[in-house]
Order: C-alpha cells, then structure tokens, then sequence
C-alpha cells in the first residue's frame, strides 16, 4: 500500500497537466484570480451571473433574502430542473446525442437519445399526473441505478412533485421511516435490482413497508411483480403507464424556492434527517460548480460511479451533467461484478473521459493489484475525481499514476448532502493539486477554519470547517423541522458583533501555508463508512431496540479500505441467558434490518459496563482509543466508574 510514499513530498505540487490547461476555459492562476476577485467584489452579483447561464420562465428581482438562517434565492424566478437538463437541448445538435448509457451487472445495455430521455419524461409525468399527484406532493423514489430512476426523477421535477430518493440498500424499515417523515404520497420501484449476481427484492422491501404507510395511494412498479386488487394504494406497471400516457407535458413554471427534493442523510443524533433542497438557487449552484470542477467538453462520455440514493447521485448524476448536455454512463451493480475489473472495462469500451468515484473505492482497486487495471486500454480518461471522504496521499498517487497514467488532473471535491453542490475543489486547467487536500474553495464559496469561539485558525493549525456566506445551492430546512436545522447548522456559530452568523460543516479542518484546505473529518458522531454517511445515534437506536441489549455505543475504527469501520459497544440484558456468538450475528442481522446492511457493524463487544462521564454521558473518546490503538491515554477523571474500562480492555484482548 505504501509504494508511492517515497514519490509524496510534504508540499509537492502538481501543476495541470498542459495538454488539459491548453483546452481548459479556466486555464490559467491569473483567469481563475480574476474569477475570485470578482467573486470577491460582488459576491451576490456573481451569483446573478452565474443564475442567469441556466434557463429561467421568468427573472427574479431579489438575488438573496438572508433573515439567519433562513435563505431565500433567486426568490421572484421561475424555473424548470427537467426543462434546463431537457428541452434546452432539443433545439440544437445534443438532440441526438447520447444522454444515458446504461449497463447492468448482466451485460445488458441500453443507450437513450435527449430526444428519447425526454419523451420518456414526458409520458411518465403525463403518467403521474393522471393519477392525481400534485405539485407540492412527495413521492419517494426507491430504485437501482437505471434510467428509470432518473425518468422519475426529472418526471417529478417537471411538473412540481417533490422527489424523495431512499437508497436502494436501505431495509424496509428505514425506507418505511422516510416515506411516513415526508408524507410521501406515491412509491415509484422495480421488482428487483441486481448486485454482486443477486437478487434485491426492491418491490418486496416496498410492500412490507405499505403496511405501515398510510400516505401513499399509488404504487408505481417496473416490473410488477403481481396485480393486487386493492383499492389503496393502487398498484400500477411501469411499462403499461408509459404507453398510455401522452408524451407531452408541458413544464411547469416553478417557483425558484419551490423544493426540487428531500434527501434523507444522517446526523449525528436521532433519526436522519430530510434535507430540503429547492430549485433555482439548486440548479445554480450544480451548474456553475459542475462547469469549472469538470471543464465539460461536447464529447465527454462522464462516468460518475455514485449510486441515485445520495446527493452526489443527484447533483453529478442527474442535474449537472444533463443541464450541461453530457453523455452520462451509468453502471446498475457492483464495479468489481461480474469479474474486478468491471470499472475498466466499462471505461475502456464505453471510451468514458471523466471519471468521478469515491476513495474507499480507489483504495479497493489499489488493493486488488496494478495489473486489473493495467489489463484495460484507459486513455480516453482526461480527468479523474473524488467525493465522499478525505484521500490519503497514497490512493491519490494511485489513481494519478495507475488510472490517470499522470496525463490527467485530480479534482478532489468537498461538500454534503446540506450543501448541494461542491464547495471546496480545484479548477483543473488552473489549480495546482497536492494529494489528499481538496485545494480551496471555489469562486463564491466563503469557507473558512475558526476556533471553538468563531475566530480564524493560523495555518497549520486545526479547526472547525465553516462557511461564512450563504450559497445558492444551500439547503433551506430539515423537512418538517426548522428548529432542528437550525440547531444542527446555524447555532454552534451564531451571529454576533464579529460575524453574521456561520455554517457548521460538522468537519474538522486546517489550512496549510499555501491556503489549501485539508478535511480532517467528522467532528461529531456520524461516520464514514465506505463513503456512506452514517449517524453512530441512529445504530446505537437500532441496537438497543433488540430485546437482548440493555445499552449500546458504536465508534469508528480507522480502516484502510473503507476509511472507516464500525465497531459497537454492547451491554446485555442481565436477566437474559446469551449465547455471545450467536448474539453477535444478530444483533449484525438486526441492524440490517433496521437500517440496512451498509450500516452492519464490523465487530461486536460485549461488556459489562460502558465508560461514563459523572454525568452519565458515554465517553466515546475512550472507546475509540481502545478501538484504535487498543489503549487509553488523556483524562479519565470525569469517568464515573473506573472498572467499565478494565472490562472494555479485557473484552478487547478475548
Ligand atoms: C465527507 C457527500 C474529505 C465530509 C458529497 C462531509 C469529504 C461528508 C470529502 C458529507 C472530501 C465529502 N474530502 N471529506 N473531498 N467529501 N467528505 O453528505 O466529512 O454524504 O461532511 O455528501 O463527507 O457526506 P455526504
């Protein structure tokens, strides 16, 4: 793993590669200087200009109303996400070209036009439409990766339904949660998606989860596995829908500040949360930061490997590469399924120019050995990127060497699920890049590391990652709460006679002498996992909702692959006769239930007692240590009962 260390140099620069730079719209320090003083000058104006590059029905005359934290952008506007990533194209030579390339794990491919796309999305919104959903309605969208996901999505979109996608590795149950939260009225599914060769059974999960959700009338299915005869909800065929139903459905002129979509994410305390993301300022954001972080090119073929379930999958699958008329490939399974080198290979025959994936995946490539990839002809990749999680030096020089054959530039791209769009990253033709720092932010994008009490960190030094300005692609609310966002958001920072109030990233950062930001991590309780955020809160919930457990604690442990892995702390029920083996596959099983498999912790520990705070607090510190370096060092005074920790260790050493 460490072969390339010797090549990293503590600052080691790496200028753009020149044949990138010469066709590159920003290609050089003094272009990209002038876009930030501009940027700098005039922040709301900047976005103006940035706003009026996508297609508006109507304009605004408010760029940003600010009442902390309320945002409002673009406010008076209206505006369609499927017409900017549809029609616009129609009138010109894109109307041919290839939108989707499609693959599944079973060699089946399919390839649609942005004529084809948006007859389709047409028909299916005319679809939707006839059973009376409404603008301002949820549905939730729970799918494999295939172009149907995104016809249903880009459907919505056009006539004003507010998508809500739930990742198709979610259980039943916690797919039952976030449709019950969004009050969602229709489910649009699949019989099965399939990965690593099996089956996932997406209707099945849909139906067991209908037996508690009240709000739904329709369910929509590709596929559908059998005609039930209820009255509600009403089950219907994809297929069937899509040729009843017109092709023509007129866009909706929506307002700026209507919701485009809620997308669940994990914080770190209680249940996830919907995070609600509108339209104009959305749309905005994803065009402007797609168009410098991925300098598009007519040809492009754009493959971007995250799954329509998370905000990448929403922002760089769908709205961004449309809007700017990409071909997009996407994949349904896994990218090492059927055989390790299935990313490779669908690089070298798809020709794909831009490849856009997560590191806990470079760094499983890496692992399997050079020569999968070497076995596969990947020149036609001109850039490469990474979302999800900080890049350690290593797997950055890997996939600069091994996959980018050191011609093309690395785009490592900060931001979230709040944020909407990409905040922190280079601007390939101009930046210079360092591995394992996504660079600085980009041109309108106030962020700054501050202290505990607001106040800037000196370089070098450690902080909290925050933003100073709002941002068009910012989300507005917690669906349903607007306390909670702002607890969660706006009140670790509030304004005062220094500043108007910052952004809490809930990462740890710090900057170097050039002004490059480094992400250190979480600072708070979710975790990483594989590029899957998830809230420790929310497995600790589960685990204790199992009859044998009396309490529980879940803590990240270091992993090369995954950047991180879950370890869970647990206490039994006293009166319980346990089988420990056994338990630990259940509670394992349990969780996978509740949640979903991505969240299983890696290892169980049973214990008789957890390390506490005098205030009854769990001190999780301490069970990282022990989980990481397998000891305890730092203050254990406030503990409350020294014995928990001998019992941590010696289940620790069984
Ligand atoms: C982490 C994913 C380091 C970070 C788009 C953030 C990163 C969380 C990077 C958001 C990066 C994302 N370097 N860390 N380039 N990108 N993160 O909401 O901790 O799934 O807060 O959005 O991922 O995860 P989310």
């Amino acid at each position: 793993m460490n072969s390339f260390s010797s090549l990293l140099q503590e600052h080691r620069l790496f200028q753009p590669p020149k044949q990138f730079s010469d066709n590159a719209e920003i290609s050089s320090m003094d272009q990209y200087s002038s876009l930030l003083k501009e940027a700098q000058f005039d922040i709301l104006e900047h976005w103006s200009k940035q706003a009026k590059r996508i297609h508006w029905f109507s304009s605004w005359n408010t760029i940003l109303d600010w009442k902390h934290p309320k945002a409002q952008w673009f406010k008076e506007g209206t505006i369609n996400a499927s017409f900017n990533c549809l029609d616009i194209h129609l009138g010109t030579e894109y109307k041919n070209k290839k939108a989707i390339i499609w693959e599944r794990e079973d060699g089946h491919k399919i390839e649609l036009t942005y004529a084809e796309l948006h007859n389709k999305v047409g028909r299916f919104a005319s679809s939707l439409k006839s059973l009376g959903i409404r603008k301002g309605e949820s549905v939730t969208i729970y799918m494999g990766m295939n172009p149907e996901a995104i016809i249903a999505m880009l459907a919505c979109a056009r006539i004003g339904i507010v998508h809500n996608v739930v990742f198709g590795g979610f259980s039943a149950e916690a797919l039952r949660d976030r449709i019950n939260d969004s009050s969602s009225v229709c489910v649009i599914t699949q019989a099965i998606t399939k990965r690593r060769g099996s089956d996932i059974p997406l209707y099945d999960a849909v139906f067991s989860a209908l037996q508690s959700c009240p709000s739904i009338r329709e369910v929509i299915s590709k596929d559908l596995p059998k005609s039930d005869k209820q009255e509600t909800p009403r089950f219907h065929d994809w297929d069937s829908l899509l040729t009843s139903h017109e092709v023509v459905c007129d866009p909706l002129h929506i307002e700026s500040e209507h919701s485009l979509f809620y997308l669940y994410t994990s914080g770190s305390t209680g249940k996830p949360k919907g995070l609600v993301h509108t339209t104009g300022g959305y749309l905005t954001h994803v065009h402007y930061s797609f168009g410098l972080v991925f300098d598009p090119k007519p040809d492009d073929v754009y493959f971007c490997t995250a799954d329509i379930g998370w905000i990448t999958g929403h922002s760089y699958v769908v709205y961004g590469p449309l809007m700017h008329g990409m071909t997009i490939l996407i994949y349904e399974g896994a990218l090492n399924h059927p055989h390790p080198g299935k990313i490779w290979e669908l690089i070298q025959y798809h020709k794909a120019t831009i490849l856009y994936t997560a590191p806990t995946a470079i760094r499983a490539f890496m692992s399997a050995g050079n020569q999968i990839p070497n076995a596969f002809d990947l020149s036609s990749l001109r850039l490469l990127g990474t979302v999800g999680e900080p890049i350690n030096p290593e797997a950055w020089m890997w996939y600069h060497s091994i996959i980018g054959n050191e011609r093309c530039p690395i785009v490592d791209t900060w931001w979230q699920t709040e944020t909407g769009g990409i905040m922190i990253a280079p601007i390939p033709g101009a930046v210079p890049t360092k591995p394992g720092t996504a660079t600085m932010p980009l041109p309108g994008i106030l962020a700054d590391i501050v202290d505990k009490s607001g106040n800037p960190t000196p370089s070098n030094v450690g902080g909290y990652l925050v933003i100073k300005h709002p941002w068009p692609g910012m989300a507005r609310t917690i669906f349903g709460d607007d306390a909670r966002y702002e607890a969660v958001y706006w009140s670790e920072f509030p304004p005062n006679d220094h500043h108007e109030g910052m952004y809490f990233t809930g990462d740890g950062a710090r900057k170097d002498d050039d002004g490059y930001f480094w992400i250190m991590g979480r600072v708070d309780d979710v975790v990483n996992v594989s590029g899957h955020r998830l809230g420790t809160a929310e497995i600790e919930s589960a685990l204790v909702s199992h009859p044998s457990v009396a309490e529980a604690a879940v803590v990240a442990k270091p992993d090369e692959i995954k950047g991180n892995a879950l370890i869970a702390f647990v206490t039994v029920m006293k009166d319980r006769p346990v089988d420990i083996q056994a338990l630990k596959q259940e509670l394992k099983d349990h969780v996978a239930k509740e949640i979903g498999a991505i969240a299983k912790p890696e290892d169980i520990r049973f214990t008789e007692g957890l390390p506490k705070t005098r205030s009854g607090k769990i001190m999780r510190r301490l069970l990282r240590e022990i989980v990481s370096q397998g000891t305890i060092s730092g203050d254990t005074t406030t503990l409350e009962d020294f014995s928990s920790l001998e019992k941590l260790r010696s289940s620790d050493e069984e």
